[in-house]
C-alpha cells in the first residue's frame, strides 16, 4: 500500500540522474550506476524496473525517490551462494531469461529523505505481482546485513541472521526485508565486493508464489 503522494512506475531514460544521486547517498563507497549500465537494464526486462516517485498533490513536479531493478533467471544455472556480479552478468543484466523460473531482485534502494514511509514494501510488492502474473515459482534475493559489520567479532553470521530474524537484533536492511515478506534460506559470505558494514556477508532470501511453488529438488536450501 502506498502512502499518498506517492507512485509506482517502470523506469524512464529521464530517470537516470536521479537515481545516480540516490545510489551515491546509500552506497558511497560504490560507484553509482552509469547511464549505460540502467539503459541495458531497461532493454533486457523493462517491466522489472520500477521506480516509485514522489508528486504532492499540487505540485507538477514527480521526484524519483526509490527503485527496485530486477531480471528473470533459470536459478539451476546458478549456485545459491554466487555473488551479485555473477547473479547480474556484471551488472549487464545479460543473464535475463524470459524462460526462468525465479525473479532475481538486484537491487532495492529509498533515497534517506524518503525511508521508512513503506516504499520498498510496495516496490516489493510490485515484484511479487510479476512473479503472480507471470507465474513465477518465486523471487530471490540477497540482503545486505550492514548491522553485522559491528558485532562480527562476537558471534557468526548465522548466529546474527537467526537473531534478527527473532527479532532480538534490528538489521537496518534484513529487518525490512523480513516485514515486505522475504524469508531468509541462508547466510551467505563474498555477495557484494565491497560491502564492509555487513563484513563480506548477505543473507540469501526468497518469496516462493503459493500458486505455482518450485519443484521439491529445486527448492533453495
Ligand atoms: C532497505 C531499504 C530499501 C528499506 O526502504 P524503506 O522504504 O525505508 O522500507 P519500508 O518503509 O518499506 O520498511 C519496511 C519495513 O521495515 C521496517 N523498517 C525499515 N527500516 C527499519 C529499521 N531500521 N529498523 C526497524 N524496522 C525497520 C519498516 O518499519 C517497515 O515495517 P512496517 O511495514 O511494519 O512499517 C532502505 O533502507 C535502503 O534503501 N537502504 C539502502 C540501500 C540498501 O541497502 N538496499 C538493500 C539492498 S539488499
Amino acid at each position: 500500500m502506498l502512502p499518498p503522494d506517492y507512485r509506482l512506475r517502470t523506469m524512464l531514460e529521464s530517470d537516470f540522474d536521479a537515481i545516480a544521486e540516490i545510489c551515491a547517498r546509500v552506497y558511497p563507497a560504490e560507484t553509482p550506476y552509469t547511464h549505460a549500465e540502467l539503459r541495458e537494464h531497461m532493454t533486457r526486462f523493462p517491466q522489472g524496473q520500477v521506480i516509485a516517485e514522489y508528486a504532492p498533490a499540487g505540485s507538477a513536479k514527480a521526484t524519483v525517490v526509490g527503485v527496485h531493478f530486477t531480471l528473470r533467471l533459470m536459478f539451476k544455472d546458478f549456485h545459491i551462494d554466487d555473488s551479485w556480479d555473477v547473479l547480474t552478468a556484471n551488472d549487464t543484466f545479460s543473464d535475463d531469461n524470459p524462460e526462468g523460473h525465479t525473479l532475481y531482485g538486484a537491487d532495492i534502494m529509498v533515497s534517506p529523505d524518503h525511508q521508512h514511509h513503506g516504499l520498498a514494501h510496495a516496490l516489493t510488492d510490485a515484484a511479487r505481482a510479476i512473479v503472480t502474473d507471470e507465474s513465477l515459482w518465486r523471487m530471490v534475493g540477497g540482503s545486505r546485513l550492514p548491522g553485522y559489520g559491528a558485532v562480527a567479532a562476537r558471534m557468526s553470521a548465522e548466529e546474527y541472521v537467526a537473531a534478527v530474524r527473532a527479532g532480538t537484533m534490528i538489521d537496518p536492511v534484513l529487518t525490512a526485508h523480513l516485514k515486505d515478506g522475504w524469508a531468509v534460506v541462508r547466510p551467505i559470505q563474498g555477495y557484494l565486493q565491497h560491502d564492509p558494514d555487513s563484513a563480506g556477508w548477505a543473507a540469501v532470501i526468497q518469496w516462493v508464489n503459493p500458486e505455482c511453488p518450485p519443484p521439491p529438488e529445486l527448492e533453495l536450501r
